[in-house]
């Protein structure tokens, strides 16, 4: 299990991302996929208490709210993600920043079936000109969209659809851009500044939405 050093994101804004794939016992663990979860969603929430303790937040705990959300410590926000091999966390004082969401995923296309149900039109003009850099440039839209997920829920108790929003890649920057595209979304997003990160790393993606 090992910390990967992520660039600085925004002011007072702490992500992290920890390989721990070594530590679940990779394809041959006897530990069933119920149990996986559980150790993953530990390290998210280990990775998550140093990043706090970092911004000198001593928290003992994240524990989880009726939605599924993680409860963050009195003045601060975050966000959690993990998958087999990675656990990640963002966090801040809501002085930064209103919501975080984080979301990793595997750097590979979406299955063909998922497609109609994650993406909306307007967006599949950009994957083509992507793709040769960002190989799951359809499941970056879709990592970019769990953020939103991650980020709006706590803040506006609004439950989105992937169709509700359209991501806009800025790949030479790695940057994205949500744009609430019905009224659910453009209600949610009502008042609220977003900006997003993404970064590649040894076949993985990570995304980070931010609201101001
Ligand atoms: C909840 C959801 C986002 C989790 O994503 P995932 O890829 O399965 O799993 P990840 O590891 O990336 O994230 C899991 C973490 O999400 C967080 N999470 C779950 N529900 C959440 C909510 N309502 N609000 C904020 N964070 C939430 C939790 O911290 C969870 O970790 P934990 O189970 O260890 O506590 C996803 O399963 C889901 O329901 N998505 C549908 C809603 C959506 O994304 N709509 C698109 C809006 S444009």
């Amino acid at each position: 299990m090992h910390r990967i050093e992520l660039p600085a994101l925004w002011p007072g804004v702490d992500a992290g991302l920890m390989f721990i794939g070594d530590r679940i016992g990779g394809e041959d663990s006897r530990l069933s996929r119920a149990m996986k979860r559980v150790h993953q969603s530990r390290c998210a929430r280990s990775l998550a208490v140093e990043l706090l303790a970092q911004q000198g937040i001593d928290a003992k705990q994240i524990c989880k709210g009726p939605m599924g959300e993680p409860l963050w410590p009195t003045g601060c926000v975050g966000s959690l993600s993990h998958t087999d091999q990675h656990a990640a966390a963002v966090v801040a004082r809501n002085t930064a920043c209103r919501a975080l969401g984080i979301d990793v995923e595997e750097d590979a296309p979406l299955p063909p079936d998922t497609d109609a149900l994650i993406l909306r039109d307007e967006e599949r003009g950009q994957l083509d000109a992507v793709r040769e850099v960002v190989p799951g440039a359809d499941r970056l839209l879709f990592c970019a969209k769990e953020c939103v997920h991650k980020a709006i829920h706590p803040l506006r108790g609004a439950w989105l659809e992937f169709q509700d929003v359209a991501v806009r890649l800025d790949i030479d920057a790695g940057r994205f851009t949500v744009h609430p595209a019905t009224p659910p979304a453009r209600h949610a997003f009502d008042g609220l500044r977003s900006e997003g990160r993404f970064l590649q790393h040894e076949g993985q993606l990570l995304a980070v939405l931010v609201l101001f």
